[in-house]
């Protein structure tokens, strides 16, 4: 289905409309953190090196190259990486700051530790098959003081009916199959494992999504999807 990456209205139209809460999320956090003053509209991200696990086609890593920033966009499958590659190509303006590369995220540490001012996965780590290494993995590619930002799917009946049975069954939002509940991750399972690898978490959101207007809005309750920032302990290299 890698061809539908860019199309607005298809498969992946929630995450292109995620793009609307997470962007200015992601970019409102780090500026916040660097005090960039003044602060430059137009480049905000300027000088940030930001790693995006799981890129996919591309649909979250070209707007932060638009901020300013440089972004690596990985991605394990070859045909996702192709996609996002010629996609990035009809964009001269950010064609030098981002660099696309297939393989497991869990293979970029040997050669990419501590050199990322942040990594975003974003609803990426309900599909990973070994989540403890991913994480650990993100972790170590951070920068002391880096951030963190996971947005996923919470485990609980409500997040069966409406992401996977309602989605996949009724509303046909995703492929059948798209999702698998038993790799879905309560926020406390994910504090757990960031807390062994040296990460405080700053925010924990709950984030919801209308098919009626596909729109996604932030809200308290986190038992469907939710967002997540954790920054890195400044002085430990591998956590604890
Ligand atoms: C639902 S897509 C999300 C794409 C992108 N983050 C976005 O929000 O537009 C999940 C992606 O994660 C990738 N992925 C899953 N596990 C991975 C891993 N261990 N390393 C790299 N990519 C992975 C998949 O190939 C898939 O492209």
């Amino acid at each position: 289905m890698s061809y539908t990456w860019w199309d607005e209205l298809g498969e992946f139209k929630a995450l292109h409309s995620m793009n609307a809460i997470r962007i200015p999320w992601i970019r409102d956090t780090l500026t916040r953190k660097y005090e960039q003053m003044p602060l430059s509209l137009a480049s905000p991200l300027q000088d940030k090196v930001i790693l995006d696990a799981g890129s996919g086609g591309g649909i979250l890593t070209e707007p932060l190259a638009r901020l300013g920033a440089s972004v690596i966009g990985i991605d394990m499958v070859e045909e996702n990486i192709k996609v996002a590659q010629t996609h990035l190509n009809q964009d001269p303006h950010i064609v030098s700051r981002v660099k696309y590369i297939q393989a497991a995220v869990e293979d970029l540490v040997e050669t990419e530790e501590e050199k990322f001012d942040a990594v975003v996965s974003s609803e990426v780590v309900e599909h990973v098959s070994d989540l403890s290494t991913f994480i650990s993995s993100c972790c170590k590619l951070l920068k002391p003081g880096g951030s963190l930002f996971i947005t996923t799917l919470n485990k609980t009946t409500m997040s069966y009916g409406l992401a996977v049975f309602a989605a996949e069954n009724v509303l046909n939002l995703v492929p059948k199959g798209t999702h698998d509940w038993n790799k879905f991750i309560p926020p406390d399972d994910l504090q757990y494992m960031l807390d062994k690898n040296g990460l405080t978490r700053s925010l924990i959101h709950g984030i919801i999504y209308n098919p009626l207007t596909n729109r996604w809005t932030w809200i308290q309750d986190t038992s469907i999807n939710y967002a997540l920032h954790a920054v890195k302990a400044e002085h430990s290299k591998h956590g604890i």
